[in-house]
């Protein structure tokens, strides 16, 4: 068995006010990092560790996904996630769903099953009755914060990358998506390539910004392509968020772990709350 030194990194979303008191936003992130690290550290799969940091960040009400997420239109929580791992290139994914506590759980539940890919809607909620992915009443997804539309403190799409000690790389990434949008939109996070990409053999990718700027260059497996001719993961995220920026006509960031285990990440907006994992580090390293 391959024995490779794990790494994880965790985002919060490009979209935090850089004037609010970050304290909410380290707890958050540093809650993450330890569920997602606790996994490597014991030997565990990326895909539980990414699926354990994204789940934190889920059930964290200070963040834009899971309990938490931004109102639509209509005042109701439309969520989109997605997961992917490197080796055999699986992958699952679920938009629009109400009434599910860890988007990012049900997934994962689609990935491994196999058959397909992607559930929206009513479908993705019939999914979750079947694979055994707890279902909630979706007002309790609905904070008080959110109803009072307090959208300036509100921090991003989450998303996590981890290496794990056998080579594999997986990513993940959920969100409520934009605030105000119409019901039924669906942005970046749930799409294989834009949102959420991972390939053992280069690294992998977690996204957060405009969904719909994200969308048009792929960002994910552009940073991918990005990262093969540099091999330096934060110079890639950097280009990769030029490329979002020119090319995409939007703003948002990324996270990335290269197939060595080094971490990179770069954003267009003034705060994304990060936190990264290796064994060098005795505590998560927070570079905000
Ligand atoms: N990046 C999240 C969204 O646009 O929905």
């Amino acid at each position: 068995m391959t024995s490779r030194v794990p790494a994880l990194i965790v985002h919060g979303g490009a979209g935090a006010d850089p004037t609010d008191d970050p304290d909410e936003l380290r707890d958050g992130i540093r809650q993450a990092v330890a569920a997602g690290w606790a996994v490597l550290r014991d030997g565990g799969s990326a895909v539980i560790a990414v699926e354990a940091a994204v789940c934190a960040l889920e059930d964290h009400p200070r963040f834009n996904a899971g309990r938490g997420s931004v109102l639509t239109a209509d005042g109701t929580v439309e969520m989109d996630a997605s997961i992917m791992e490197g080796d055999g290139l699986m992958n699952g994914a679920v938009a629009c769903v109400t009434g599910i506590r860890h988007p990012v759980s049900l997934a994962k539940r689609i990935m491994e099953e196999g058959r397909h890919s992607f559930f929206v809607g009513e479908g993705a909620r019939a999914r979750a009755r079947e694979l055994g992915v707890p279902l909630c009443d979706p007002a309790e997804l609905v904070t008080e914060r959110q109803r009072r539309r307090l959208e300036s403190i509100q921090a991003g799409t989450v998303g996590a990358v981890a290496l794990d000690r056998r080579g594999l790389i997986a990513a993940a990434t959920s969100t409520g998506g934009i605030p105000g949008k119409l019901p039924g939109r669906v942005g970046d996070s749930p799409l294989i390539g834009c949102g959420t990409y991972a390939e053992s053999t280069l690294g992998g990718v977690s996204c957060t910004g405009d969904g719909e700027a994200i969308i048009r260059v792929v960002l994910a497996r552009r940073a991918l392509d990005i990262l093969k001719a540099t091999t330096e993961p934060r110079h890639a995220c950097q280009v990769a968020v030029d490329v979002l920026v020119e090319e995409g006509r939007g703003g948002g960031g990324l996270i990335c772990i290269d197939w060595k285990g080094q971490a990179g990440w770069a954003q267009s907006t003034s705060l994304m709350p990060v936190g990264l994992m290796s064994p060098g580090h005795s505590a998560p390293f927070l570079p905000f």
